[in-house]
């Protein structure tokens, strides 16, 4: 199995995120790095730990990690991931704790632990990521890749109309990952967008009457409310698992070769990436990003192991 950290803000589709992890045999989750993003840190910490326990990962550790951005004002989602962070889902308060220590140190010494063999999947803002890149510099060369779902490359954003919510979230940490030379995916906001779960598959999965089904009815009905308000969009976009499958089902998309530098200046445009797929001057890329995604059978995946998860 592929050992991976989970890195994420939950948020609806980080949870969605977790439980897919969760339920994927072809997934070690080795631990949750949990970041500011969606709602508070606190919030997030509070979300992870409930969902880990929905989940049956009541052995997965959860570190908590950085609680605002580099250097920008703390941005959260409330308005698109409800008061809590999961929509109108209230899961009990879990039993287990966060573990001690930072997150940043926890990404550190567990690459570190086994050069080349952890990835580490990024859904929520790169603040943790970041900081661990630079706190250890022997990072970048330790990991075996990073697949990260943010960026608005060849389409509107999601917050302003060119930024994208996790990389306007924290855009310095962002510019850090990107330019750290790490093997890098990038599930771009242009695609995720189209990866939308409907009432009706929704009613599908509550219909079994068990916690994970009413959960994610509970969270998703508010999220599935957001994108009909915000965007005109039917179903709701869940961003974060379509990028944690590419882990173990990267022929669910077509990839192509980019250069991506992130705008951290200008107050219209903050947190816009600059796709060059052209690679104008000779640039090497720095991320292959994803261009076309086989939504339908991500679709089906996703609910089976739902499915799965609630029977186990
Ligand atoms: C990203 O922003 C967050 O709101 C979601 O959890 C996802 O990671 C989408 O832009
Ligand atoms: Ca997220």
């Amino acid at each position: 199995a592929r050992r991976i950290i989970l890195d994420t803000d939950p948020g609806i589709d980080d949870a969605l995120a977790i439980l897919l992890a969760l339920a994927s045999p072809e997934i070690e989750l080795i631990g949750l790095s949990v970041v500011h993003g969606n709602c508070t840190l606190a919030e997030a910490v509070a979300n992870g730990l409930a969902v880990l326990e929905l989940g049956g990962g009541h052995h997965v550790p959860l570190f908590a990690g950085c609680d605002r951005p580099l250097l920008r004002p703390l941005t959260t989602a409330h308005d698109t991931h409800g008061q809590s962070g999961l929509g109108y889902a209230h899961l009990p308060t879990a039993t287990i704790q966060p573990a001690p220590g930072h997150a940043v140190d926890f990404i550190i010494d567990t690459v570190l632990a086994a050069p080349g063999d952890v990835t580490l999947v990024a859904v929520g803002p790169l603040t943790n990521v970041a900081l661990a890149l630079r706190k250890e510099p022997r990072l970048a060369g330790a990991l075996r890749e990073i697949v990260m779902m943010g960026g608005a490359l060849r389409a509107d954003g999601n917050v302003t109309p060119r930024a994208e919510f996790n990389v306007f979230a924290d855009p310095h940490a962002a510019q850090i990952v990107f330019s750290a030379g790490v093997p890098l995916v990038i599930m771009p906001w242009d695609i995720t967008r189209l990866v939308r779960l409907h009432e009706s598959e929704v009613q599908r999965l509550a219909a079994s009457g068990k916690p994970i089904g009413q959960f994610i009815a509970d969270a998703t009905r508010f999220y599935i409310e957001f994108h009909r308000r915000y965007f005109g969009y039917d179903g709701c976009a869940i961003n974060d698992p379509a990028a944690l499958a590419l882990v173990f089902y990267p022929d669910l998309a077509t990839y192509a070769d980019v250069f991506v530098t992130v705008e951290t200046c200008s107050p219209l445009t903050m947190g816009f990436t600059v796709a060059d797929f052209m690679l104008s001057d000779g640039r090497r890329p720095n991320a292959r990003a994803v261009v076309a995604f086989d939504t339908p059978r991500f679709l089906s995946l996703f609910t089976e192991r739902m499915q799965a998860l609630e029977r186990r």
